[in-house]
């Protein structure tokens, strides 16, 4: 049996309707942890397009703040509830899953920094700042995906 048909119980946690996590996974019709993660990420990927178009205009620290606010929900999805359950199953996965999960305070960090460059007048530097966190991070999600497509 594939790591895929194991997990049902996943997504019928009652933390997920006790409105606990942002959403639930079945939102996205199927019940496929890769493809769940995956649609989560194109979201945010969303969210760092409207925000890095956000970093000019008086938007720019409200769009920071909403930007982490997505991340720390997904990373709480992912370090409390899928990443937990995925290691369950395969132990064998657990130090790289953790590993994963040890990168998420850089990336809530250069949101941190970024807003702390907008509110000192340095829009420049803002601006290098969250770019160079949409690459680190869009090598996170490549990551992540690559190891739950490894677990298949
Ligand atoms: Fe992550
Ligand atoms: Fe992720």
């Amino acid at each position: 049996m594939g790591i895929i048909s194991e997990l049902p119980g996943l997504w019928e946690d009652p933390r997920l309707e006790a409105g606990r996590w942002e959403g639930r996974m079945s939102e996205n019709g199927n019940k496929d942890p890769l493809s769940t993660i995956q649609a989560a990420h194109s979201r945010i990927d969303a969210w760092f397009e409207t925000t890095r178009s956000a970093l000019a205009n008086d938007e720019a620290t409200s769009a920071c703040a909403q930007l982490r606010e997505v991340l720390e929900t997904h990373f709480a999805q992912e370090e409390e509830l899928y990443f937990p359950t995925l290691w369950q199953l395969r132990p064998d996965q657990e130090k790289c899953l953790r590993g994963l999960i040890a990168t998420h305070a850089v990336y809530l960090g250069k949101v941190d920094k970024t807003v702390e460059f907008i509110g000192a007048g340095r829009p420049d530097d803002a601006v290098a700042c969250f770019e160079e966190l949409q690459k680190l991070f869009a090598a996170h999600e490549v990551e992540e995906e690559q190891t739950l497509r490894d677990m298949r």
